[in-house]
């Protein structure tokens, strides 16, 4: 299965009653291995967890750390770009020059590296200060 129709796939199971905004997102990671997110929202946190953050999530529990690839979906005009949040969770898996593509149902894709989307990341080389 390519990452394209694991995101399309998983989109389905996305819970978003209420922004009614489904999202599904697929990680490749450098083992071969396909993790799927979807969104999911609950009353008390209408905003829910991202669909890139769930596919985060599945990698970690399944032990692995090193995103290759990313494919985010949604229904929208243009290709859907995750939100701040998940640039800074992806870039903390991935190298700067990972591919991420952000596509809509229509299929409209936009590839963009994660150095793109989160350009002067902040990561764990700030924090030597000894
Ligand atoms: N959302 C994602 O899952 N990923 C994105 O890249 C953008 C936004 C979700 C969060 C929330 O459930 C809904 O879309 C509206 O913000």
């Amino acid at each position: 299965m390519t990452l394209k129709d694991a995101a399309r796939d998983v989109r389905k199971n996305a819970h978003a009653p209420y922004s009614n905004f489904k999202v599904g997102a697929a990680i490749r990671t450098a083992s071969g291995t396909v993790y799927q997110g979807c969104n999911v929202e609950n009353v008390a946190y209408p905003e829910g967890t991202c669909a890139e953050a769930g596919a985060i999530a599945a990698m970690c529990a399944a032990g692995e750390r090193e995103i290759a690839e990313v494919y985010v979906i949604a229904e929208c005009p243009a290709p859907v770009p995750p939100c701040g949040g998940c640039r800074q969770k992806i870039a903390e898996f991935a190298a700067g020059d990972v591919v991420v593509t952000l596509a809509t149902t229509d299929g409209i894709e936009k590839s963009m590296t994660v150095a793109d989307l989160l350009p002067g990341a902040f990561d764990a080389s700030f924090m030597d200060n000894s």
